[in-house]
C-alpha cells in the first residue's frame, strides 16, 4: 500500500508540471487531493490492514498528501506569476512615447467670416436678427416693390415650392420688411444674416445656397454719406487696409438711389482676369437709399424717415479675403479644403 501510494504522489507531481492554466490546475486538485481524489480512495483501504501496519502507512499517506499540497501551492503562486506577467507584457503602455494630439473640430471658414461680420457691425451698434428661409412671394418680392411679371423678377433665380405663393428667399432683403413692421416707429440699425436659395447651375461662380447678411438702418436724417461712411468702415476692417474699392451707381428695385461697391480684384491686382471679367473689379455687395415704397410697406412714413440698406455675400467676401477662386470649394465637404481654416 505504501508503495501505492508514492506511485500516486510521482505521477501526480509529474502531471502537475503540465497544469498550465487554473482549469488544469483545479482538475489535478479534484483528481488528487479532493475528497473522492485518488489519495483518498487509496487510504480506503486503510481499515483492513492488520493494526500494527497501520501506523506507517498514514505516516507516508500524510508525507504524500503534504508534497502534493506543497507542490499544488508553489505551482498555483507559479501559474499566478505568470498570469501576471503576461498581462504585463501585453498591456505594456510605453509612458516616454509621444501623446496623441486629439483631432479638434473647427469652424467652417463661412461660420468664421460671418462672424467677423458680425463682431464689425456689432461694433457700429447694429443688432443681429434673422428670419426664415422659407418665404412668401409677397415679402421676398412685392413687398420690395417687385411685382409679378415685372422684370426685375429675373435678377433672381427663384426655387418655389409646391404651395403657391411660398418660396424659398433669394435674398435677405425681404427680412427688411419684417423687421420694419416690428419695430415701426423705432429707429432701425441691424444685419440680418441667413441662407439664401437661387435655381443656379452650379459652377466656380454660383452655388444653389449663400450666405447673405442684409443691413438696415431706418431713422430720421438717414443720407447717402452715411451708408457710404458705414460701407467704408466695414470694407477696411474685413479686408484689414489689404485692397481698394469704389462705389457704382446701379439699380435695385427695393432702393433708390443705388449703389455697388467693388473691391480691387485679389487675383489679379489691376490688370484683369478671368475672376474680375477683365475689369480689375469685383462686386461685394449692393445697397442704396430704402425706396419710398418699401419703407411705407414696412409702417414708415417716407416723408418723415428715411434709410439705407445693403446686401453682401459671405462666401464672395470669403473668397476675395483668401483667393480662393472656386465657390464648389465651401460646401463640397473636402477636410482638405476646410482644415487650412483653423
Ligand atoms: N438683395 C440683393 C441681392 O440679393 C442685394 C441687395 C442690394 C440688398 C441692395 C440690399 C440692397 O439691401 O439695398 O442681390
Amino acid at each position: 500500500m505504501q508503495e501505492q501510494l508514492r506511485t500516486i504522489g510521482e505521477r501526480a507531481l509529474a502531471e502537475l508540471g503540465a497544469a498550465a492554466d487554473e482549469a488544469a490546475l483545479e482538475a489535478w486538485r479534484v483528481r488528487y487531493l479532493g475528497r473522492r481524489g485518488e489519495l483518498s480512495q487509496a487510504l480506503r483501504g486503510l481499515g483492513e490492514l492488520p493494526p500494527e501496519e497501520r501506523p506507517a502507512v498514514g505516516q507516508v499517506a500524510n508525507e504524500v498528501k503534504q508534497q502534493l499540497e506543497a507542490a499544488y501551492a508553489a505551482r498555483r503562486t507559479a501559474l499566478a506569476e505568470e498570469a501576471v506577467a503576461r498581462a504585463f507584457e501585453a498591456e505594456r503602455v510605453d509612458v516616454t512615447l509621444p501623446g496623441r494630439i486629439p483631432a479638434l473640430g473647427r469652424l467652417h471658414i463661412i461660420t468664421q467670416t460671418l462672424r467677423e461680420i458680425y463682431e464689425i457691425f456689432s461694433r457700429m451698434g447694429f443688432a443681429i436678427y434673422e428670419t426664415p428661409e422659407v418665404e412668401t412671394d409677397e415679402l421676398n418680392f412685392q413687398l420690395l416693390n417687385i411685382p409679378p411679371h415685372h422684370p426685375a423678377r429675373d435678377m433672381w433665380s427663384t426655387l418655389y415650392t409646391d404651395r403657391e405663393g411660398v418660396l424659398l428667399r433669394t435674398h435677405t432683403s425681404p427680412g427688411q420688411i419684417r423687421l420694419m413692421r416690428e419695430m415701426c416707429p423705432a429707429p432701425i440699425r441691424a444685419i440680418l444674416p441667413g441662407k439664401v436659395y437661387r435655381y443656379e447651375q452650379v459652377s466656380a461662380r454660383y452655388e444653389f445656397m449663400l450666405h447673405q447678411v442684409e443691413g438696415l438702418v431706418v431713422g430720421k436724417n438717414i443720407h447717402m454719406s452715411d451708408l457710404k461712411g458705414v460701407l467704408e468702415a466695414f470694407a477696411r476692417q474685413v479686408f484689414a487696409g489689404m485692397r481698394r474699392w469704389r462705389f457704382r451707381g446701379s439699380y435695385f428695385p427695393f432702393t433708390e438711389p443705388s449703389m455697388e461697391m467693388d473691391i480691387e480684384c485679389v487675383i489679379c491686382g489691376g490688370p484683369g482676369c478671368p475672376v474680375c471679367k477683365y475689369s480689375g473689379w469685383v462686386e461685394i455687395l449692393g445697397s442704396g437709399m430704402v425706396h419710398p415704397r418699401v419703407l411705407q410697406n414696412g409702417g414708415y412714413d417716407p416723408a418723415v424717415y428715411s434709410g439705407f440698406a445693403f446686401g453682401m455675400g459671405a462666401e464672395r467676401i470669403t473668397m476675395l479675403k483668401y483667393g480662393i477662386n472656386d465657390i464648389r470649394y465651401f460646401f463640397s465637404n473636402d477636410p482638405r479644403f476646410l482644415a487650412q481654416f483653423g
